[in-house]
């Protein structure tokens, strides 16, 4: 039974320092909501604290994460062609850059005349940037720290011309399909026609393959996913223990996505500020949907986007597509 009640807590809130995200009212009150929903909820752009960056980049290093390094064979192999089908002297925008690598690695072939790194995770990315210009000092570089899922709109001294939003990981799958037209529509709204997208779609398979995607062996996922907690520790005042809960992550055929949750280990009440709820053992917070798509069905959704594709490339071993769509002109 779920018992929400205003409250007031004790702990106080701990240093921004120790999460990227600033504590503000807003994330306050968007995770107070989360929280005290029916069925509570995490966003999951609140698993990306520094720790959180860290422990997802060992999750793309894991043998059953298999969506990083079949990209990264797909841009390997095809590398040229993709750079000749986007071209050359761009506005290279790595929407979640992460540490940069991906991007990095096609520097040589792209060429981009202006690269702009945007990541929720600003001081992670602060870093790897720094990194960045010293590898490529003739690349005009910006990073910018932001929440690019709600709303996104570039500053001014983002180049305007030749934009390329570059989105690879399959982080599309992360929204919703409804929320990821909306996210790629706003992406066309700042794209001028001569715009583009290069995007990487993880595709339906077999289940065993995806369940042990998201449930490691060694438990790194496992890590990722708990630190959401310590996260909302840090940004909301919260009490969370964190050993009284544990990692869930499978695929969900009839909703076509991985889900990752947290399930309670026994019944506890935890508190933050302005806030409280009780937990049974076996509930869950709902932490994360990974949308899987049928390759068509992801064509579908740039073209509803405002997006055409121009070309298609995938792995037949393991379905994953990355594909270059160009903007429709309005
Ligand atoms: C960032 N995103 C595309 C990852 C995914 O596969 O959905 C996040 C992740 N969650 C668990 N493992 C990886």
């Amino acid at each position: 039974m779920i018992n929400l009640m205003l409250t007031s807590c004790t702990s106080d809130i701990a240093p921004a320092g120790a999460s990227d995200i600033p504590v503000n009212a807003h994330v306050a009150d968007e995770l107070h909501a989360s929280l005290g929903a029916p069925q509570a909820w995490i966003s999951p752009k609140f698993l990306y604290d520094s720790l959180g960056s860290k422990l997802f980049e060992a999750i793309c290093e894991l043998p059953e994460y298999y969506p990083t390094r079949t990209e990264a064979a797909l841009f390997a192999r095809h590398g040229a062609e993709i750079a000749r089908v986007a071209g050359a002297g761009s506005t290279l925008i790595d929407l979640g850059a992460g540490n940069c690598a991906k991007a990095a690695a096609l520097f040589p072939l792209l060429a981009p005349a202006q690269y702009v790194a945007v990541d929720i995770s600003s001081e992670f990315l602060h870093d790897a940037l720094g990194r960045l210009r010293q590898r490529f000092p003739h690349i005009a570089m910006e990073a910018l720290g932001m929440d690019f899922s709600q709303q996104f709109e570039l500053p001014a001294r983002v180049t305007a011309a030749r934009r390329l939003f570059f989105y690879p990981g399959s982080s599309i799958g992360n929204f919703t399909p409804d929320e990821a037209q909306a996210f790629l529509r706003r992406l066309r709204a700042q794209c001028g026609d001569d715009g583009g997208v290069l995007i990487g779609i993880d595709l339906v398979k077999d289940k065993a393959v995806l369940d042990a995607a998201y449930d490691d062996a060694l438990g790194v996922t496992a890590a990722f996913n708990l630190n959401v907690l310590r996260h909302v520790n840090t940004l909301l005042g919260a009490d969370f223990d964190i050993r009284a809960w544990r990692h869930r992550g499978f695929y969900n055929a009839a909703r076509g996505r991985v889900e990752m949750h947290l399930e309670a280990t026994r019944d506890q009440e935890v508190r933050w500020q302005g806030g409280a709820r009780a937990f049974r053992a076996g509930d869950c917070i709902h932490t994360e949907n990974s949308y899987k798509y049928q390759q068509a069905d992801a064509v579908k959704l740039l073209e509803r986007s405002g997006f055409e594709a121009t070309r298609i490339w995938t792995d037949p071993q393991c379905p994953f597509a990355v594909i270059h769509a160009q903007a429709i002109p309005t």
